[in-house]
């Protein structure tokens, strides 16, 4: 473990995502022990706070009796942090520090908050810089904001956040995969039909409608975390768990993803967008607070992956907000046996497994089995891994993992370069089909899976969505 000391400076402190989850894990960290023994915390933003205003936000925040050892470490710096002079002041104060810079501001002033960090002189060889997703909107601007923060900082200094990695289910994944013989053999287009895979919220955007407007769903949540989810299931066995190891095996998989072509965006990618609900929910237009929007608050999308191991298999990707439930599964779906010699046996029979990462951790390999009697019927049961195993006291958030990451200098389950870059790539043309076609999103009612559209994806291809209520459906 390091032990080094560090001060994180966390600019976009008065913001919701550092008082919600950044401040709070570190928190988780300092109590279970996991902290250097010296190390502080420097609050930046515009919001005119004094320490002890944000000290007692933060107090608010975290839950229980927090405590002041905690709290005496911290402190708060009002000021513009795209502005060198503003930043300077903070010299004398990191002077000497293994400083690590948290941007969880607006992504559009990484590139002006990195230039004041370099001409306040405040960057160095140990300095340490966090970037929050989504970074830019497009290839484009992602590019501006990759060329400005590497032009002060070297690759293995950037740690790019997508929050899904830090998940615990995540990273089961690999050890799924890779620390189990039973599964590897099966893991290609002979054995697998397709893989679904799903993040769907029940919240709202509310509190959040400026940011959400302007982004959407595809940048929020595809080109990043739903993406990433994909990557973890479709990548070749790495050498080695080294960072560069695993996401070269990574970026191979985006590569390979077959790219939306202008005249197929429309079959392959549905766009929707969520009106009142049935239970009195305001639809989107409403929670995000403007009159008028074509922001998408849900996709799905089908994807190819053009390589020897996926040729053939589908994966089918959604998420949204405002949907019936907040669940985040990936579930490959086996081909069904090539001759059943059961009457009962269907093909939505065939072997599901399933990576649940909410709400609750888990995984689950369904499978027929004799229903006791006389009769030979069959019926499906599932195999748990056992609960105990996953079940600790408290989960802890991903944000916890990433931070103590970040601070053992540990890149492996951060995004680099070129793995940003190539999931822009790939998402480009669908934002920019949308942008010229004019295409608005389909409404769907608050509290429903989304557009009808989503439904007739996979009924086109004669499948189902994983959904509790569709379980007992009838095959299609
Ligand atoms: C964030 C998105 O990256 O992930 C949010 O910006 C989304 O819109 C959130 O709600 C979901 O994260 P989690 O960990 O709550 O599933």
């Amino acid at each position: 473990n390091d032990t080094t000391p560090f001060t994180l400076v966390l600019f976009g402190a008065a913001g919701d995502l550092a008082r919600r989850r950044l401040v709070p894990s570190l928190y988780a960290l300092w109590c279970d022990g996991a902290l250097p023994e010296h190390w502080q915390l420097l609050g930046v933003s515009r919001s005119a706070l004094t320490s002890d205003e944000w000290r007692a936000e933060l107090a608010d925040a975290l839950e229980g009796e927090v405590a002041d050892d905690f709290l005496a470490r911290v402190g708060y710096v009002s000021a513009d942090a795209t502005d060198p002079q503003a930043l300077g002041s903070l010299r004398e104060r990191l002077e000497g520090q293994r400083c690590i810079f948290y941007l969880a501001t607006r992504a559009d002033l990484y590139a002006g908050i990195t230039r004041a960090l370099e001409e306040a002189g405040l960057i160095s060889g140990q300095s340490r810089m966090v970037l929050e997703k989504p970074i830019g909107l497009d290839y484009a601007s992602a590019e501006a904001i990759e060329t400005s923060v590497r032009g002060c900082f070297d690759e293995r200094q950037i740690f790019r956040i997508d929050h899904y990695l830090g998940k615990e289910t995540v990273q089961n994944l690999l050890v799924l995969r890779f620390a189990n013989s039973i599964f590897e053999s099966q893991w290609n287009h002979r054995y697998i039909d397709h893989i679904q895979i799903t993040i769907a919220e029940s919240g709202s955007v509310a509190g959040r409608g400026a940011f959400y407007d302007e982004v959407g769903a595809l940048r929020d949540m595809v080109q990043n975390h739903l993406l990433q989810l994909l990557c973890m299931t479709a990548m070749e066995p790495p050498n080695t768990l080294d960072a560069d190891a695993v996401r070269d095996e990574k970026v191979k998989v985006l590569r390979a993803l077959r790219p939306m072509e202008i005249t197929t965006i429309a079959e392959e990618v549905v766009r929707g967008q969520y009106t009142a609900g049935a239970n009195g929910e305001a639809g989107y237009t409403e929670d995000a607070g403007v009159r008028d929007s074509a922001t998408e608050t849900f996709v799905a999308m089908r994807v190819a992956i053009d390589n020897w191991r996926w040729a053939g298999v589908p994966f089918y990707l959604r998420t949204g907000k405002r949907l019936p439930e907040r669940t985040c599964e990936i579930v490959v779906h086996f081909r069904p046996v090539p001759h059943s010699i059961f009457p009962q046996q269907r093909a939505s029979m065939a072997n599901r497994l399933v990576f649940r990462l909410q709400p609750d951790e888990g995984i689950q390999l369904s499978f027929s089995e004799k229903r006791p009697g006389a009769a030979m019927d069959i019926r499906m049961s599932e195999l748990s891994l056992n609960p105990q195993t996953l079940r600790r006291e408290r989960a802890p958030d991903a944000y916890e993992r990433l931070l103590s990451d970040v601070i053992q200098d540990n890149q492996t389950l951060f995004v680099r370069h070129d793995e940003l870059m190539a999931a822009w790539d790939w998402v480009d043309p669908i934002l920019q089909n949308w942008r010229d076609s004019g295409v608005r999103p389909e409404p769907y009612r608050a509290g429903t899976w989304g557009p009808s559209a989503a439904t007739m994806l996979l009924a086109r291809d004669g499948r189902l969505w994983d959904e509790r209520e569709t379980d007992d459906a009838p095959d299609g």
